[in-house]
């Protein structure tokens, strides 16, 4: 079979766009944590499925019959994907991971005293849902970023008999840590919880084993989105024990979620259509499918070795300059594996410059700010009690020109080390002030933008 090659497999890597001083430079896209560029072969599935896009599960016509078999296939697909046993795990469809969580967390039937925890780590996706449902409690991190397993020990123990959920980060969206994913289920499991990993990241880099039912290391429920794994057409999936969802009413009702109906009588239907109300997203199934078409084909240990280059190049890069700030572990361990999210500050420069110059100078695309994980930005910037308080109350005020937060790049499966080295280069000048705009902050939006620079009016094209 011919090798695939990862940088042209995914559409969009040949664009140059207009940069600072007029011309162009080709874009570099190091922001694959937030979302990742369509995957050839996905927007190709999509190209050829559009003239048998129908009605799925109630329509009889041909072109019906090819929908449902595909949008079926599509939680089959996400099932072997992560080795899942169908007999016992369900897939439903959802839009992302957020979308996933918050299902699962109006799903789960808590009582009074039950205790979800999670941990300072987490994107708020796989925070704010069990804070809403349930009182939540947050493993600490310790100084170097890491989940603190003593910590997790020691809450479990404190709050033993109540946990009925451990929910965590298969890899951290800022620095890209990995948790002992296997060790942490097996406590939870001897603890009698649940255990749920958030695949937002892992999913994309990573081979995931979810494991066999009733196995000490096996999850309990998978997480993940289409959009962070080349998929990007609004489908995301949640995988759990069907008992769950068996027992009481879907969180949301309405077409497609019943067998049978009468005004005194309503008979759900099986799994998944009962948690997945309304006509569905087939396109986005479509294309989830064939990411995960393209995953099976290249294998992820191809994909891991390229992208474990790229973070070690980039660390060995960052270290050779003085003055920034890298969060999380500065260096490659040996023996422990993490994705490639890379979060840093420039000394004396405001994470937003920093983000402008290399976008505005260098056509590179970074993040910049919170990236969703405050309690652990928080930490990792040492911030205190009355720091964050203090930026609260100027946030509250329409302040924004002083929001803590990091810059972060974050590779994909195409991105190469002569992306860095380019990237490295504006660091460079950044650093040594040698960058050509005049930058001014937007106090109420909280984005710096350079002067004389115009978007053409129509920028995409
Ligand atoms: C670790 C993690 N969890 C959850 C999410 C939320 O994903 P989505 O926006 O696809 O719902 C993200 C998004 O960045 C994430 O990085």
């Amino acid at each position: 079979m011919k090798e695939i090659n990862l940088r042209t497999a995914v559409v969009g890597t040949g664009i140059s766009v207009p940069v600072l001083g007029g011309g162009r430079k080709r874009y570099i896209n190091f922001d694959n944590a937030a979302s990742t560029p369509p995957l050839k072969v996905v927007w190709n599935a999509l190209e050829k499925f559009k003239d048998y896009y129908s009605s799925v599960h109630r329509g009889t016509g041909y072109k019906s019959v090819v929908s449902t078999r595909a949008y079926d296939d599509a939680h089959l697909n996400a099932l072997k994907f992560v080795g899942a046993d169908s007999s016992y795990l369900a897939s439903i469809l959802v839009k992302n991971t957020t979308d996933a969580v918050n299902k699962l967390a109006r799903r789960i039937e808590f009582q009074r005293d039950d205790i979800v925890l999670s941990s300072i780590m987490e994107h708020h996706s796989n925070d704010l849902p069990w804070r809403k449902a349930v009182r939540t409690e947050h493993i600490e991190i310790t100084d170097s970023g890491h989940l603190d397993l003593d910590d997790y020990r020691q809450k479990l123990l404190k709050y033993s008999g109540k946990i009925k959920l451990v929910a965590v980060s298969g890899a951290s969206n800022v620095t890209g840590l990995i948790p002992p994913l296997n060790e942490m289920a097996v406590m939870a499991h001897q603890a009698g919880a649940l255990f749920l990993v958030d695949a937002a990241q892992l999913a994309p880099h990573r081979k995931i084993k979810i494991g066999k039912p009733g196995e000490p290391e096996s999850f309990d429920f998978l997480v993940f989105s289409g959009h962070k794994m080349y998929a990007p057409f609004g489908t995301g999936v949640l995988i759990g024990p069907k008992e769950i969802f068996y027992h009481g009413d879907p969180d949301s009702v309405g077409g497609g979620t019943v067998n049978y109906v009468t005004l005194d009588e309503i008979q759900w239907a099986h799994l998944p259509d009962k948690e997945e109300p309304g006509s569905p997203n087939v396109p986005g199934a479509v294309a989830l499918s064939a990411a995960i078409e393209f995953f099976n084909q290249v294998g992820f240990s191809k994909i891991a070795e390229h992208e474990r280059e790229l973070t070690k190049y980039a660390l060995e890069k960052f270290s050779k300059f003085d003055g920034i700030k890298l969060y999380g572990p500065d260096h490659w361990i040996k023996g422990e594996d993490r994705v490639g999210a890379i979060s840093f500050n420039i000394d004396g420069v405001y994470h937003a410059l920093t983000a402008a110059i290399l976008s505005y100078e260098g056509a590179i695309a970074v993040r910049n700010g919170c990236f969703c994980a405050h309690p652990y930005i928080q930490r990792l910037l040492s911030m205190s009690e009355e720091d964050a308080i203090r930026h609260r109350d100027e946030i509250n005020r329409g302040i924004r020109s002083n929001v803590p937060g990091m810059v972060r790049i974050s590779f994909g499966i195409y991105n190469t080390k002569s992306e860095i080295d380019r990237f490295f280069q504006i660091i460079e000048k950044i650093i040594t002030g040698r960058y050509k705009g005049k930058y001014q902050m937007d106090s109420r939006l909280g984005e710096v933008l350079p002067d004389n620079f115009r978007f053409p009016s129509n920028p995409a094209f």
